[in-house]
């Protein structure tokens, strides 16, 4: 298996709280620092340190791409991390670093740039369950009771054995994924994850592999406390890092 991974790392952050970003970008959650470095940094380094990624494309904001460019030039990195303009949406950001990967990809693995806790672990699960049967993603078990509701009317309570949330990485064959954002642009659709887009397909069933509640999603200023409690948690466990 050929794995390249798609970072999108290209939005503004606004759910930080901050409408406009600093010039170093460090306003912005991708880029604010955890022990000093860019979140974007400590996850670049989770797929380095994986032996199957041959490559690693992040979408990025045109004007960091100059400083992010030199940050990971001084990291050395075992494969080559590409550097790509991202988009309005989350959507068009992946579209254009699939656009990027190399030809000879046979699997895609597409992270959110802002969530540094992913295990190597889970990823090799993912990794071999989308290599297995095309379409995997890392997902968690909700604890809470999840209601459907009309403004703040309940009309349904939805059975939470039949529930997961769906995390990333996600990861599919390269040519299915190629598929679903071509079928999705054709037909207008905007999907707030890639299995969405491979779902509608109708091709592959898609798996999922049950990940951790600490492969959190930093989006509001309250996660960046946890992510300082788990970056210690880690540094004291190397070995699990
Ligand atoms: O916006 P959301 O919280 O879903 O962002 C998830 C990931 O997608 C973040 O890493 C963010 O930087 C990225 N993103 C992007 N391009 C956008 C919007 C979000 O790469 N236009």
């Amino acid at each position: 298996m050929r794995v390249s991974v798609i970072l999108p790392a290209a939005g503004l952050g606004t759910r930080m709280g901050r409408a406009q970003p600093e010039k170093n970008g460090t306003s912005r959650k991708q880029f604010m620092l955890l022990d000093g470095l860019p979140i974007l940094l400590h996850t670049v380094r989770k797929f380095l340190a994986c032996p199957a990624v041959a490559e690693i494309v992040v979408a990025l904001r045109a004007e960091d791409i100059e400083w992010v460019r030199e940050m990971l030039d001084g990291e050395s990195p075992a494969c080559p991390v590409r550097l790509v303009e991202g988009g309005d949406s989350r959507q068009e950001s992946v579209e254009n670093a699939l656009a990027a990967i190399a030809p000879d990809t046979t699997l895609v693995a597409v992270h959110d740039a802002v969530r540094p806790f992913i295990d190597l672990d889970t990823l090799d699960k993912v990794l071999g369950e989308a290599d297995a049967t095309g379409a995997a993603i890392v997902g968690i078990v909700p604890v809470d009771t999840v209601k459907q509701v009309h403004r703040n009317k309940i009309r349904a309570t939805i059975p939470r054995d039949h529930l997961v949330l769906a995390q990333t990485p996600q990861v599919f064959r390269a040519d299915l994924l190629r598929r679903a954002f071509a079928k999705a642009r054709e037909d207008g659709v905007t999907g707030t994850d890639e299995a969405s887009l491979v779902e509608r397909l109708e091709q592959v069933e898609v798996s999922v592999v049950l990940g951790s509640d600490r492969n959190i999603k930093i989006t509001k200023p309250t996660d960046m406390e946890l992510a300082r409690l788990f970056l210690s948690e880690e540094a004291a466990r190397p070995e699990t890092a």
